[in-house]
Order: structure tokens, then C-alpha cells, then sequence
């Protein structure tokens, strides 16, 4: 006999348990992430993943998808590239698909255009201290230190960025 059961019917947890005793089959239909009611849950509707949140994000000040949060958190320099602790020392990140921040050693920070002048691929970081960037395409080299180029295709080194740190932050200078 086919029943109906609405899981978000309620924002609590909802357990329903299949022939309990014999088969131990247990189907749970969750609203929430956990036991707690769900703050605001009226607006849930549609919610069709019971899978985990995924983790929250950095605050990279570069997420332009996160639209307009209206303050409250930390000031983040208009200019800001990325935080400082985002960078690791010896290696670096890319921000917004675009920019290749470096931290050769601990608080000295350099910026390039992340994108080869062979034909546009994003560089790779640096890391573990490595004084070379490479491009993933076709293999050119640069140096950590100033962009320059080292070998392969491209004509050309990284197109350097003036950074400064503020806030806490690696902004364009
Ligand atoms: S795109 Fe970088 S070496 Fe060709």
C-alpha cells in the first residue's frame, strides 16, 4: 500500500523507520544538517540535497559571486588581491583566474598577470620554495624573483603587478 510522507513537512529531522525490527532499515529524510531545527527554515522549500553544506569559503575578497554582503565582517580593502595567510611562504596562489600572488619569503609578497604570454594559460604557482613558475601548456619558465623569462615558447616574461600589504591583505598598490 503506497503511503505519502512529505520529509519537509516540518523543519525537524524526521526518521522513518522500515520494518524496524527485522530488517534494521533506517531512511532518513533530513531538512537540516543536524538535530536543531532549522533557523528561517520556512524558506527551505526546494531544497532537494540532502547532501552536506560544502565548507565555507575563505572570504577571498576575489569571490564576485558573492554579491553584496552589506558589511558587518571584517574591512576588506577595496583593492585587496587576497589575504596574507592565504599565500603560502615559498609558493604562491592564483586570485580571480587572473593574478599569480607569490610569497617568496614570509611577509614579502609579489604579484604577476597569471596569464602566459605564449598564449594565455594560467602559470602554476610556485611552491616549496621553488624559484620558477611554470606554464602548465607548453612548459616556459619564469623566475619567482622579477618574472623574467627562464626558457620555452613564451616571447616574453610575467607582467609584473605592484602589491603592498594592508590590512592584512595583499592589495594593488
Ligand atoms: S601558453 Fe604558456 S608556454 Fe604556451
Amino acid at each position: 500500500m503506497p503511503v505519502e510522507f512529505n520529509p519537509c513537512a516540518t523543519a525537524a529531522r524526521r526518521t522513518l523507520l522500515l520494518g524496524a525490527g527485522a530488517l534494521g532499515i533506517a531512511v532518513v529524510a533530513g531538512c537540516g544538517d543536524d538535530d536543531s531545527p532549522a533557523p528561517g527554515a520556512a524558506g527551505g522549500s526546494g531544497g532537494a540535497s540532502s547532501a552536506p553544506a560544502p565548507a565555507p569559503t575563505t572570504g577571498n575578497p576575489f569571490d564576485d559571486t558573492a554579491g553584496a554582503s552589506g558589511g558587518g565582517g571584517a574591512q576588506v580593502p577595496s583593492n585587496a588581491l587576497v589575504a596574507t595567510g592565504e599565500v603560502p611562504v615559498g609558493g604562491g596562489i592564483i586570485v580571480k583566474d587572473t593574478v599569480l600572488v607569490i610569497q617568496p619569503a614570509k611577509g614579502t609578497f609579489k604579484a604577476y598577470d597569471a596569464a602566459c604570454p605564449h598564449e594565455g594559460a594560467i602559470v602554476d604557482p610556485p611552491y616549496d620554495g621553488n624559484q620558477i613558475i611554470q606554464c602548465p601548456r607548453h612548459n616556459s619558465k619564469f623566475k619567482v624573483a622579477d618574472g623574467s623569462w627562464v626558457s620555452g615558447p613564451a616571447p616574453r616574461g610575467l607582467k609584473g603587478i605592484k602589491v603592498e600589504v594592508k590590512s592584512g591583505y595583499v592589495v594593488r598598490s
